[in-house]
């Protein structure tokens, strides 16, 4: 009303106003407005008469002894029409109950309701909630305002005044958007808050803490990314009755519940919880029904009273399907775990009630006789939390790995006692405290953490230094007492001048080398011949027609590269990336192709052309595209590449060094791979191209290094990417017969919650895991599968799919694994042209062909993890060249290893650190 007096052009309808009170003096001062409510809505209850008084006889409505308005009651009548703005002048209003109806339009401001209490607009069809929602309503106490079709709105980050006595807040159903709304979490008096069905991101408020509420509603948000992160405050909210936080993306485990003596209901059914169900929770007396149901809980399964309705069993990982203790191992395991805040790749991967059986557990691996746990290896799982002092009670375990994490607090203690350790890698987290003292016959490796006070403990010194130096590792340091570090530090500085001179000339020599070979080289065959998949190998582009629609609708969290989500994240627009100076100008490509001559091309196929180029003396390869400017495909293709190629960087991965755009024409610069595709050494049984046959040492190694670079691939530190096409025609071998993967062109970027996706179909028949062939879900085990039939490639030396063999052993996966239940048949389907005299060789042999069955399992839950690959294969490969512990310090992944034979051999090299580089030579 204070807007009476205001100078500025709008006064005719307060002069109406004016002019009209003094005629109806009878009536209530409330009338117009009253009137004006009565005129805009129909439907209304007969006596609303407009220009009658509403405090006479009014349905609904009430009035105080001066003949002020302060209840209308509408609901459930059917009304329609939308409210007036001059409602803000009814201001001895305390209750506005219109729910249930068909008032539609926007709820217009109601600041000026200074005595309002009670608030219900729920089941309407309001359009719109007021810029101004919830200020001015200082004495509000009640709020419902579920169930209409809002715009998005989100509440300001406070409220000046605050309601002060506030205790219910209802807005389910009503597009309320952002992140849980703290200004509410900080009301003193709130108890009861339901904000389910919103469009709600984000994770629930430290400032929870303590707050009042007793019953909390926030399940199944319809925001695709949901609500997210951890519940653990809810366990410092003692007040609670009713936890619903069902249908949402919360993580982590379920904290300790017991000061919630007074928690009733607790519904967290689909989410992604993990951990073991807390005893606080399974013995609640207060619990009167429970829901955990598809989550990704652990340990025990949970045993509640009987007067508890329970809803646990489906869709969880407990050890059991019944009430009772896990394994003992199980338990230790899950202690690991707790230590790590419950990772969701170990709820993925652990299943089960048996760490050493055929389900693989993600970085645990068994001795032979498959009872003890022997090594851990849980390098680059973007681990936070503790190392568990429970790891000491996994007595057998040799080799722990920990390295690349985010891990902080100490090295407990207790791992000395751990008798059978031998390797204890903690290298690059973010460890504190002092390293405790271990065996002398335990490596360690602790660079890149944050331990102690430099000097204290020369052990930490040492291990850093010798770490990072990239040879060998030194072992618990404890020889190196004051006198000789000065020594010893000299011998460090003139070790490390030798390396690198050493390189230096190892660099030389290798230019040197390379520019001999380039006239001959012309004679090697293609080195992209992706092109032979253009002959027997369909390459298969499938489209399903409304993938992205599923993609969204099922909030699987996932976007496809360069779908508008994505690129926010990683790039966006595609364009971040166009400024890494990797630019290259069409003028510099010609002139290294000669004009893209003839000549020089070293393979064709669906993508275009690849040329051999000389850029300023380096051999590089020139893949070039035609953009089709119909389908983007090509361009979607060219981009994806990349972007993977730009962010990932390894050493059996074929590195990028350029790319130009050229019009419609797209074209990528690679490093040179003078051995050609492994299709070509494999299946070129007339070595019409002049390459050499593999042995059987060549091909163990090619398969480790493919299951090295997928492992990266799938494991980098922000994001999984999936290959999708891995065949011997993408996996490139240099002079050495070293092998990188290639063709990035169909990979995938999946966010880490999710295991799964649909996805249009791409890749090459044959090597296409079946349950992607059959739905297009797409997973890392698509990879993994592939890899399988590529192992079978490599036994067999025959291609999957050979139309020359009769029907029933055309398809080598179906064959291999027939005669894999027969030893002596599968020894006579292994490529003839393989030395296997050794025993040796021979288990190797039988390994990989295990592994190969493991890797094809039709199920995808039941093939490994690439990590597992390689934990499986590097011991082959052990075998042959020992002192690859150069190479675990680039930091790669690895294995269950002979270590004893292993730490024997670097041992008597201990004197000669530079020894490990001559393997480089
Ligand atoms: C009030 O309304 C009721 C019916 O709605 C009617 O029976 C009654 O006579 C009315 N009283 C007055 C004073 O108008
Ligand atoms: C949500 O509200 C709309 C009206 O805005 C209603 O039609 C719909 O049934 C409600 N949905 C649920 C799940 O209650
Ligand atoms: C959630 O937001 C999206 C757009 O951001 C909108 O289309 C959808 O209707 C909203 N859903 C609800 C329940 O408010
Ligand atoms: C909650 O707050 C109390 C004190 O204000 C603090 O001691 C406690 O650690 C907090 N808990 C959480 C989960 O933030
Ligand atoms: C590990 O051993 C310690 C000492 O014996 C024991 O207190 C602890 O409970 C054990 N941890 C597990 C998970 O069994
Ligand atoms: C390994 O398991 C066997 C029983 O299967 C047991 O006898 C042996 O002591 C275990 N070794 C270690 C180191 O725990
Ligand atoms: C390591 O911990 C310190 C403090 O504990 C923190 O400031 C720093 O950001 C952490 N670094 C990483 C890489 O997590």
């Amino acid at each position: 009303m204070g807007k009476k007096g205001t100078p500025f052009p709008f006064p005719c309808p307060f002069f109406t106003l004016i002019i009209l009170l003094p005629l109806s003096l009878s009536k209530s001062d409330d009338s117009d407005a009253m009137s004006d409510l009565a005129k805009s809505l129909s439907n209304l209850p007969s006596s609303w008469k407009p220009n009658s008084d509403p405090c006479n006889n009014w349905s609904g409505v009430r009035c105080d002894s001066s003949k002020r308005v302060t209840e209308i009651n509408l609901a459930r009548l059917s009304i329609s029409g939308s409210l007036p703005t001059s409602i803000s002048s009814l201001s001895s209003l305390k209750s506005l109950q219109l729910q249930s109806n068909s008032i539609s339009g926007a709820v217009p401001s109601l600041s000026s309701l200074g005595s309002l209490q009670r608030l219900t607009l729920d089941s309407n069809s309001f359009t719109s909630l007021p810029a101004d929602f919830l200020s001015g309503m200082t004495n509000l106490e009640s709020l419902s305002i579920d169930d209409n079709p809002f715009e998005p709105w989100t509440l300001p980050a406070s409220l000046d005044p605050a309601p002060s006595a506030l205790t219910s807040f209802s807005a389910s159903n009503a597009s309320l958007s952002g992140t849980f709304p703290e200004v509410l979490a900080t009301l003193p008096t709130l108890q009861s808050l339901r904000l389910s069905y919103n469009n709600l991101s984000g994770g629930l408020p430290a400032s929870l803490n303590g707050s009042s509420i007793q019953s909390l509603q926030l399940n199944n948000q319809q925001s695709v990314a949901k609500m997210t992160g951890g519940i653990e405050v809810i366990a410092s909210m003692p007040q609670l009755t009713l936890v619903w936080l069902q249908s949402n993306g919360f993580t982590g485990p379920i904290p300790d519940l017991s000061s919630l003596n007074s928690l009733q209901s607790f519904n967290v059914r689909d989410n992604q919880l993990t951990g073991v169900v807390p005893t606080s929770l399974t013995s609640l007396s207060s619990l009167q029904n429970v829901s955990l149901s598809n989550n990704k809980l652990q340990g025990p399964f949970p045993s509640f009273s009987s007067n508890v309705v329970a809803d646990v069993d489906s869709g969880n990982n407990f050890c059991n399907k019944l009430p009772g203790p896990c394994d003992s191992r199980v338990t230790l395991l899950l202690a690991v775990a707790a230590g790590f805040e419950y990772p969701s790749s170990f709820a993925d991967s652990w299943t089960g009630n048996d760490p050493c059986g055929s389900n693989a557990w993600l970085g645990v691996t068994c001795d032979s006789s498959g009872k003890n746990i022997t090594v851990l290896n849980f390098a680059n799982q973007k681990l936070t939390g503790v190392i568990s002092p429970d790891i000491a009670n996994i007595t057998s375990l040799t080799k722990l790995v920990l390295s690349n994490n985010n891990l902080v607090g100490t090295i407990p203690d207790t791992l000395t006692s751990l008798p059978n350790l031998q390797v204890l890698d903690v290298s690059n987290n973010n460890l504190t405290g002092d390293v405790p003292k271990f065996a002398p016959t335990v490596t360690l490796k602790t660079s890149g953490n944050q331990f102690g006070q430099s000097g204290s403990g020369s052990s930490s010194g040492g291990s850093s230094s010798g770490s990072s130096s990239g040879g060998s590792s030194d072992s618990g340091g404890s020889s190196a007492d004051g006198s000789n570090s000065k020594k010893l530090r000299i011998g460090w500085i003139i070790g490390l001048v030798v390396i690198v001179v050493a390189l230096l000339a190892l660099i030389i020599a290798a230019a040197i080398v390379r520019r001999r070979n380039k006239k001959n080289i012309k004679k090697f065959k293609p080195v992209h011949s992706s092109m032979d998949s253009d002959t027997d190998m369909v390459k298969i582009q499938m489209s399903s027609t409304d993938t992205s629609a599923n993609v969204k609708s099922n909030n699987y969290g996932f976007q496809g590269l360069y779908s508008e989500g994505s690129s926010a994240s990683v790039n966006p627009n595609g364009h971040n990336l166009f400024d890494q100076g990797m630019h290259m100008s069409i003028e510099s490509l010609r002139k290294a192709t000669e004009n893209f001559s003839e000549a020089n091309v070293l393979g064709r196929g669906g993508f275009g052309v690849v040329y051999k180029g000389n850029l300023n003396g380096m051999l590089v390869a020139v893949k070039r595209s035609e953009c089709d400017p119909v389908s983007k495909k090509g361009l979607q293709e060219f981009r994806a590449e990349i972007d993977v190629l730009t962010k990932v960087r390894h050493r059996n991965l074929v590195a990028l060094l350029g790319y130009c755009e050229n019009g419609s024409e797209r074209l990528l610069v690679y490093e040179y791979m003078p051995g050609g595709t492994l299709g070509d050494h494999l299946f070129d049984r007339q070595n019409s191209s002049g390459h050499q046959q593999l042995t059987w040492m060549q091909r163990l190694t090619i398969a480790l290094d493919v299951a090295r670079g997928i492992e990266y691939l799938h494991s980098l530190a922000q994001e999984t990417f999936i290959h999708r096409d891995l065949k011997p025609s993408n996996i490139l071998l240099d002079g050495e017969m070293r092998a990188k993967v290639s063709d990035f062109g169909l990979v995938k970027l999946a966010a880490d919650r999710e295991k799964s996706v649909m996805t249009r179909l791409a890749g090459t028949f044959g090597y296409l895991a079946p349950e992607y062939a059959i739905t297009g879900k797409i997973s890392t085990k698509v990879d993994v599968y592939a890899f399988g039939v590529i192992l079978m490639e490599l036994i067999t030396g025959r291609k999957v799919l050979d139309d020359s063999l009769p029907d029933d052993e055309s398809h080598l996966v179906t064959c291999f694994r027939r005669n894999l239940l027969d030893r002596d048949r599968f020894m006579k389907s292994v490529d003839p042209s393989l030395d296997l005299s050794d025993n040796e060789s021979r288990d190797a042999l039988l390994e990989m062909a295990d592994l190969a069955r493991h890797c094809t399992a039709r199920e995808h839950i039941q093939r490994p993890d690439m990590s597992h690959c390689v934990n499986r294969l590097a011991p082959l490969v052990d075998q042959w060249r020992p002192t690859s512990y150069a190479e675990e310090d680039e930091g790669d992944l690895d294995s269950g290893l002979e270590l004893n034979e292993k730490l024997k051999k670097w041992k008597s090299n201990e004197n000669t650190s530079t020894a490990d580089f001559s393997t480089f030579g």
